[in-house]
């Protein structure tokens, strides 16, 4: 959608409120705290301290209306092709739910509920055997899901096996998991959609080659002959479809990792919290849909007040991987400068996603959040009842989140111009009742409606990724000059390589 009249409009509000800071939206309205929030199941949002007024958002939600967010988010869900440039559907929420009323999405449910009878029943036989270690091998989406949720659902398994995570192709990585594993007490699954990423085929094939050869290999694909070439025996690969964005995948068998570290009920559970966010994201009206809420606002800071970044705050360790994980998932989806009609987008799309855990992250980069002459925009993200007994850290923990969205909002007057706080800093402040497999899923699976809602009012395609293309062609043409076999045509490369040569 967008459009000149849709920027007209984002600016003519923006000019409006451009006097009006957060504070001051607080003390015009008692009922602000309240009106602002929404809640969908485990998860509670307060946008009271967004830079934006009742009007505004108002308006933001009939361009929505215009746009035909509510029918694109039927049309996901439904199977329709909203991967234009590769003209296939994006249909993770099958994964987790009967909810798409398409031939094409019942089709992928069923598939994906035959998969994952099968997975259950490798995760009951690996249980059954002498394995103890799990090396998961895969990046990006084959990556960053799995381990961010086993990380962040430590307290849900029984520690029937420890789990390992290997990624970038840099040798260290792998010499360092594998050291002190038992290769006879160890499996590894190999997890590439495509089964043809360099990372994960050279990071497989050491892993292979360590493990003594196939009969603790497993992997997860879409290319399954490739996965039987490299050596894994056709029982012990999972399937995924073309249906599935790697950066989405983490519900599907690239989540068997997840399985193996809190069972396969966890799992579910997961699945299950994914899935209570789809029925509210797909009925919910938009003036009360979260996932809705969070996109429009996303849009306001990046278009009306021209933010160029976006900050996520866990305040709990376990969810130290977030922002890693919403990096791909917003930037992988969002970072385009072209329409899915071709034409260049009417307004800026995507925010920079950064972040890191609090209350680390206060010792470290905060100060800028709070003094530096840009505004970042920050989703906090706290956890009402801990899993843990220290309730004197859990308090500190609670106290220094709600503080610091405070200080961002309100910002502090001082005599001393460099002890100022400026204040009007907007954040949206999420509270999960307790961080359990069911609200994770919840939480992720709205940040991923949040994506395709952006995406849609930008006009843009949320599920190719076109843009790591170009790199990794050139790497592999590098190869031949790393060797000393002929020079790289580029003059500053070929000088790189010289050095790199010169000091190996
Ligand atoms: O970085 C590009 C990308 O294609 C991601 O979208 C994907 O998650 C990752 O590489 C891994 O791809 P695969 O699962 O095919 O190995």
């Amino acid at each position: 959608m967008a459009g000149e009249a849709f920027a007209r409009q984002l600016l003519d509000h923006a000019t409006r409120l451009s006097g009006t800071r957060i504070p001051d939206l607080v003390a015009a309205d008692p009922g602000r705290a309240q009106a602002m929030a929404l809640r969908v199941g485990p998860v509670y949002a307060s946008f009271a301290r967004q830079r934006i007024d009742p009007p505004a958002l108002a308006m933001l939600e009939g361009l929505a209306a215009r746009a035909g967010l509510a029918s694109a988010l039927r049309a996901l869900v439904d199977g329709a092709d909203v991967n234009g440039s590769e003209r296939r559907p994006a249909l993770h929420t099958a994964l987790r739910s009967g909810i798409g009323r398409g031939r094409a999405a019942r089709d992928a449910h069923a598939q994906a509920l035959a998969a994952r009878t099968r997975m259950a029943e490798l995760v009951a036989s690996l249980r059954g055997s002498g394995v103890s270690d799990i090396v998961n091998v895969g990046i990006g989406g084959s990556d960053l899901g799995p381990r961010l949720v086993v990380d962040a659902l430590k307290d849900f398994g029984d520690g029937r096996f420890r789990l390992h995570f290997i990624s970038n192709v840099d040798g260290s990585e792998v010499q360092h998991v594998l050291r002190g594993l038992d290769p006879a007490r160890t499996a590894a699954i190999l997890v590439s959609k495509s089964f043809g990423t360099w990372e994960t085929l050279l990071n497989g094939a050491l892993v292979r080659d360590w493990l003594g050869g196939g009969e603790r290999l497993y992997a997860v694909s879409a290319n399954v002959p490739a996965a039987e070439a490299f050596g894994v025996a056709p029982e012990r690969v999972l399937p995924m479809w073309d249906w599935v964005g790697g950066r989405y995948s983490l519900w599907s068998a690239v989540g068997f990792a997840i399985a193996l570290a809190v069972g396969m009920q966890g799992f579910e559970a997961l699945l299950a919290g994914a899935a209570e966010m789809d029925v509210h994201a797909v009925e919910a009206p938009l003036e009360a849909n979260l996932p809705v809420r969070h996109a429009l606002v996303a849009v306001w800071n990046r278009n009306a007040l021209g933010l160029p970044t976006q900050a996520v705050l866990p305040y709990d360790q376990r969810l130290a991987q977030l922002p890693a994980y919403l990096q791909q998932l917003v930037m992988e989806s969002l970072g385009k400068s072209v329409r899915s009609d071709a034409r260049a987008p009417d307004l800026a799309t995507v925010p920079v996603v950064w972040g890191g855990a609090g209350t680390c992250a206060q010792h470290s980069f905060f100060q800028a959040l709070h003094q530096g002459t840009d505004t970042v925009p920050a989703d906090f993200i706290g956890v009402v009842r801990p899993a843990h007994a220290y309730a004197g850290n859990h308090a500190a923990l609670l106290a220094n989140l709600l503080a610091q969205a405070e200080a961002l909002g309100n910002g502090h007057a001082a005599e001393d111009p460099q002890k100022a706080h400026p204040g009007n800093r907007p954040s949206t402040l999420f509270l999960l009742d307790a961080l359990t497999p069911h609200s994770l899923g919840a939480l992720l699976a709205m940040y991923e409606h949040s994506v395709y809602a952006q995406s849609v009012l930008w006009g843009i395609n949320a599920f190719d990724q076109w843009g790591v293309e170009l790199g990794k062609r050139i790497a592999g043409e590098l190869l031949p000059s790393l060797r000393g076999e002929g020079a790289a045509g580029d003059p500053v490369t070929r000088t790189l390589i010289d050095e790199i040569r010169a000091r190996s």
